[in-house]
């Protein structure tokens, strides 16, 4: 019979702790069996598992070549990593795509909420259902389902299954009536754009984006909508799990002058948001003219209280567009000095141009403690005052791995925190002094 968790682990001591947790529903296939390979590892699997922990004392080839073979037999599986938290823990993230991350030093109350949180998203997504998480009838049962519910602390199983389980019959045969509207835009509140911007890529242009949305769709629900201007490169479909039907390509088409129109091509977000999805190929994303790029945003201000635009990084001519239509600008960096030296330059050739958007906020992202620069250092080199520090963590990866916004995945995450810090700032919250308390330390 198939049980929902796997462990492939060298750890004695931590086999036992899961079983401690998981009972009957933990199957564990010793590390021993690594040396035969990754192949050898999956054939002592029976059934198919939802949720495989890798580690600890397994290392990073062995890791990735489980993880390759596991996805390929089972392609509904979470994979979580166990292994403490160490710098290179952001490379095994990313290239390894993990769901979670949790540390053998974890006391066991960290350890079932880590373990729920996947289990809720495994539901959330319909990789799995809730019955396949339950205790399987057996001599103990009444121990597992104890240890069940402990594990699953104050979730509802049986609300949260109902609740987000996909239908499991009829596909529905016309398009949905959808749940949510457009709220109309309260009169005396401009609406706001912002153009998220960066000199260079990998600075954190689209995790800043789609966490300013999400944060400001709490504050407005339904009232924000998230642009994917990144036209040749972006990734926020990817990032937040979406499967538009539409994109920027037909949203920027003459038939989307039409506002009817342009409402049908926009994909609605589960956080109250509303995203305009980046072109599907480079070339045709290319192609979308400036002017069209113009109107959509003009479009999408008449409609919505709060337009947030991801770019292509630079100063092309789509970006210098985007900005051009936008009351707000937030200028994203790293900590290196050549991220911070780009900065300042695209804001002196912004300022020639006289395109610097009235309101302007600079975050620098990824910071690390004893790397040197000081936040002091980088207002020094970008010539501005900072507005945010993010400190890097593995929480973004992760969130962005199971494509979503990190800022409802994992709220008290310091990168988190201070993106919540910038939403509470740019969405005019009164309760924002908490970002004075974070640039004095
Ligand atoms: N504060 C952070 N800590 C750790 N990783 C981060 C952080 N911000 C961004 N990243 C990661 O860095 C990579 C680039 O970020 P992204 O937001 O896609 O940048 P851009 O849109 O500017 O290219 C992504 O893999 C993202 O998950
Ligand atoms: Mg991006």
């Amino acid at each position: 019979m198939s049980t929902p968790f796997l462990l492939v682990s060298r750890s004695a001591e931590f086999e036992a702790r899961l079983r401690g947790l998981l009972g009957g529903r933990l199957l564990i296939v010793p590390g021993a069996f690594l040396t035969f390979g990754a192949p050898t590892v999956a054939e002592q699997i029976d059934g198919e598992p939802k949720i495989a922990f890798i580690g600890p004392v397994v290392n990073y080839e062995e890791t990735l070549s489980l993880a390759n073979e596991f996805t390929a037999r089972f392609p509904d599986l979470a994979l979580v990593v166990v292994r403490e938290q160490r710098g290179d823990l952001e490379d095994w993230v990313d290239e390894l795509h993990l769901q979670a991350v949790v540390s053998p030093l974890a006391d066991d109350d960290q350890l079932k909420a880590s373990i729920a949180e996947v289990v809720q998203w495994m539901l959330a997504e319909g990789r799995a259902t809730v019955g396949e998480f339950r205790p399987r009838p057996a001599a103990d049962a009444d121990d597992l389902s104890r240890a069940f519910a402990e594990l699953m602390g104050d979730v509802d199983l049986e609300e949260v299954g109902t609740a987000i389980e996909p239908p499991v019959e009829e596909e529905p045969a016309e398009p949905e009536t959808p749940q949510w509207e457009f709220p109309p835009l309260v009169s005396g509140k401009r609406p706001e754009a912002f153009a998220v911007v960066a000199p260079k890529g990998g600075q954190g242009k689209t995790t800043i984006s789609i966490n300013l949305a999400a944060g400001l769709a709490k504050l407005a629900p339904n009232s924000v909508v998230l642009v994917d201007a990144d036209t040749q490169f972006g990734d926020i479909s990817a990032a937040l799990d979406l499967r538009p039907e539409a994109t920027i390509v037909e949203a920027t088409s003459d038939s989307a002058a039409d506002e009817l129109i342009l409402k049908t091509m926009l994909t609605h977000h589960r956080d109250n948001f509303f995203v305009v999805a980046s072109a599907p190929s480079p070339e045709l994303g290319d192609e979308i003219p400036p002017q069209a790029l113009a109107r959509l945003i003009q479009q999408l201000r008449g409609i919505f209280r709060y337009v947030v635009v991801d770019t292509t990084p630079g100063l092309g001519e789509q970006t210098l567009t985007v900005i051009e239509q936008v009351t707000d600008a937030v200028f994203v960096a790293n900590f290196g000095v050549p991220s911070l030296r780009a900065l300042r330059t695209e804001l002196e050739m912004l300022r020639t141009l006289d395109l610097l958007p009235a309101n302007r906020r600079i975050v620098v992202n990824q910071s690390e403690k004893n790397v040197g620069i000081t936040v002091k250092d980088a207002e020094q080199i970008i010539g501005a005052p900072v507005d945010v520090e993010v400190p890097r963590s593995s929480a973004v990866v992760l969130a962005s791995n199971r494509g979503v916004p990190l800022i409802d995945d994992d709220p008290r995450d310091p990168a988190a925190r201070a993106l919540s810090i910038l939403v509470a700032r740019v969405g005019h919250d009164p309760n924002s002094r908490s970002l004075r308390r974070q640039r004095r330390s």
